[in-house]
C-alpha cells in the first residue's frame, strides 16, 4: 500500500516544457483530488511524483532523464514511492521507458490522464501500468483543472489540444495526436468560475488557436464530413474571441499560439474591436528564408507572413509581436540564415524564443534530411539571432519610456519587495514601486526607464 496522511496519498507533480503541459499538469491534479490524492509542494515526501515531460528538443529529454536518475536514491529510502512520467516523452517512448528507466512505474500520454487512478490500482497489484492512446474527442471539457502554483490573477484555459500542421522539424502532432477542439459551453463555464475566484486575465491556449473550429466535437480535419447543420453552426477562433470578449468584459483575454497561415483578418478585426483582448500575437516564423519554410513544411512563405505583420500592424497599430526561430535547420546556409536576420530586421520583434535545431526520432525531417549544419555554426548563428532580438526588443522598449500604460498586478518584484511586477497589453513585464496597490489591480504605470527586457515605472 502507498503511504497515507490522513488517509490520503501524497502527490507531487513536477512539469516541463509548454504552457500546455502546466495546463494538463492542473487537470491532472484535479484527478487525483477528486480520487483521493493530497497534493504536495514536496516531492521528497511524497508517495507518487509525476514527471510532466518534454520531448520537443533533445535537451528538454535530457534534463528529464537526468531528474529520473535523482530519484533512485528516494526509490531506495522509500520502497512504497511510484514514480510515472506523463507528457510527450511517455507518448514517444511508450512501454520502452519501463525498460529503459527502471525506477519508472507508470507511464501516461496526455490523452489518458483520466485513466491515472485506475493506472495506479494496477501498480499496486503488480501490473505494468501504460496507457498511451491518443484519442479523437478528449479536450478534459468536464474537469475543473485545480489551479498550481498559481497567482490568482492569471489562468490558462485550454482550447485546442493537438496539431495537424506537421512541421518537418516537430514532434507534437506525434505526441500530441491529431487537433481537435474543445466545447465553448466548457470554455464559458471554466471561465465563469475563473472569474468568480477573483482571477482576472486568462490565456487561451492550443498548439495552433487560430485554428480553433466547434462543430460539436470530434476531429478538425473531419470537418469536412460535418452535417450541414453542423458547418452552419460552426464556431471559428474569431468567434470564439469575440464570444468570450464579449460574456467576460472586466477580465484581461490573451491566446498562445498563433500559426501564421491560420490567422485570419477576422481575429485581427474582432482584437481590434474589444479593449479586453490584449494588444499581443506570439507569432512563430521558424525561418526567414523560404527554401528553409518549404523544407519545415510551413505552409506560408516569407512574403505571406510580411503580409500579415503589414496586416497586424494596419489594423492593430499598438500591437506587440513576438516569434519563435530555429536556426541551423538542415541545408541552412549562410544566405539563408541572412534571410532570417533580415525579416527580423523588417519586423522588430518585441521578444522572441530562439532555438537551435535539434533532430527529433520519429518525424520527417529525421526521416529525410541529414542534420548537416555542424554544432558550431548553429550556435554562432543563433549568438548571432539573440544578439539582434535583444537589439530590437531595448530598442521596442525604449519607446515606452515617457508614457503610460495599464498593468495588472500579479505578484512581487523577484529583484525587490519594495515593487510590484505585471504585464501590459503588449505583454510586457513592467516594475514599479508597490505604494498602496495590491496583485490583480489594474494600474496606469507611467514608464521612466527600460532594459531589453523589462520596463521601469511609477503609478
Ligand atoms: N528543434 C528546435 N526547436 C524546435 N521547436 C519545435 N521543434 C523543434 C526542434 N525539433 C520550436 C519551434 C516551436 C517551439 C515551440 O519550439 O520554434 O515553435
Ligand atoms: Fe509543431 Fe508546427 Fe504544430 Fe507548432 S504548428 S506544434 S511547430 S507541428
Amino acid at each position: 500500500m502507498l503511504a497515507t496522511v490522513d488517509n490520503k496519498k501524497k502527490y507531487s507533480i513536477i512539469t516541463y516544457g509548454c504552457q500546455m503541459n502546466f495546463s494538463d499538469s492542473e487537470v491532472v491534479s484535479s484527478i487525483l483530488n477528486s480520487n483521493g490524492y493530497q497534493s504536495s509542494d514536496n516531492y521528497i515526501n511524497s508517495d507518487l511524483i509525476l514527471l510532466n515531460t518534454c520531448s520537443i528538443r533533445e535537451k528538454a529529454e535530457i534534463t528529464i532523464r537526468k531528474k529520473l536518475e535523482s530519484f533512485k536514491k528516494l526509490k531506495k529510502k522509500n520502497t512504497n514511492l511510484k514514480i510515472g512520467v506523463l507528457g510527450c516523452m511517455a507518448e514517444r517512448l511508450k512501454e520502452k521507458f519501463l525498460i529503459e528507466e527502471k525506477i519508472v512505474d507508470l507511464v501516461v500520454g496526455p490523452d489518458a490522464y483520466r485513466d491515472i487512478p485506475n493506472l495506479l490500482e494496477e501498480i499496486e497489484i503488480g501490473n505494468s501500468a501504460v496507457n498511451v492512446i491518443l484519442s479523437k474527442d478528449e479536450t478534459y471539457d468536464n474537469i475543473d483543472p485545480s489551479r498550481l502554483d498559481s497567482n490568482g490573477i492569471s489562468a490558462f484555459v485550454s482550447i485546442t489540444r493537438g496539431c495537424d500542421n506537421m512541421c518537418t522539424f516537430c514532434v507534437v502532432p506525434f505526441t500530441r495526436g491529431r487537433e481537435r477542439s474543445r466545447d465553448p459551453k466548457s470554455i464559458i463555464k471554466e471561465i465563469l468560475k475563473l472569474k468568480n475566484d477573483g482571477y482576472k486575465e486568462i490565456t487561451l491556449l492550443g498548439q495552433n488557436v487560430d485554428s480553433y473550429l466547434w462543430y460539436g466535437g470530434g476531429l478538425k480535419k473531419d470537418f469536412k464530413n460535418a452535417s450541414e447543420l453542423q458547418k452552419k453552426s460552426s464556431l471559428s477562433f474569431s468567434k470564439l474571441l469575440n464570444l468570450m470578449a464579449d460574456n467576460f468584459k472586466n477580465m484581461r483575454i490573451r491566446f498562445t499560439t498563433s500559426n501564421p497561415q491560420d490567422m485570419s483578418e477576422d481575429v485581427l478585426n474582432v482584437m481590434a474591436k474589444h479593449k479586453n483582448i490584449c494588444k499581443h500575437i506570439h507569432l512563430p516564423v521558424q525561418s526567414g528564408s523560404d527554401k528553409i519554410l518549404r523544407l519545415m513544411n510551413r505552409k506560408h512563405t516569407v512574403s505571406d507572413y510580411k503580409e500579415l505583420i503589414g496586416n497586424i500592424k494596419k489594423i492593430i497599430p499598438d500591437c506587440g509581436i513576438s516569434h519563435d526561430m530555429i536556426t541551423g535547420f538542415p541545408n541552412e546556409n549562410d544566405d539563408d540564415h541572412k534571410m532570417t536576420l533580415e525579416l527580423m530586421d523588417y519586423v522588430k520583434y518585441d521578444f522572441g524564443f530562439m532555438f537551435k535545431y535539434s533532430q527529433r526520432p520519429g518525424t520527417s525531417a529525421y526521416k529525410k534530411f541529414d542534420d548537416n549544419v555542424p554544432e558550431k555554426v548553429k550556435q554562432k548563428r543563433l549568438e548571432e539571432i539573440i544578439d539582434l532580438q535583444q537589439k530590437h526588443s531595448f530598442m521596442n522598449l525604449k519607446n515606452y519610456v515617457g508614457k503610460s500604460c495599464e498593468v495588472l498586478i500579479e505578484k512581487e518584484s523577484k529583484k525587490s519587495n519594495k515593487y510590484w511586477c505585471g504585464r501590459n497589453d503588449q505583454n510586457i513585464m513592467v516594475v514599479f514601486p508597490k505604494k498602496n496597490h495590491k496583485p490583480g489591480d489594474f494600474v496606469n504605470i507611467e514608464i521612466n526607464d527600460n532594459t531589453s527586457t523589462t520596463l521601469i515605472g511609477t503609478s
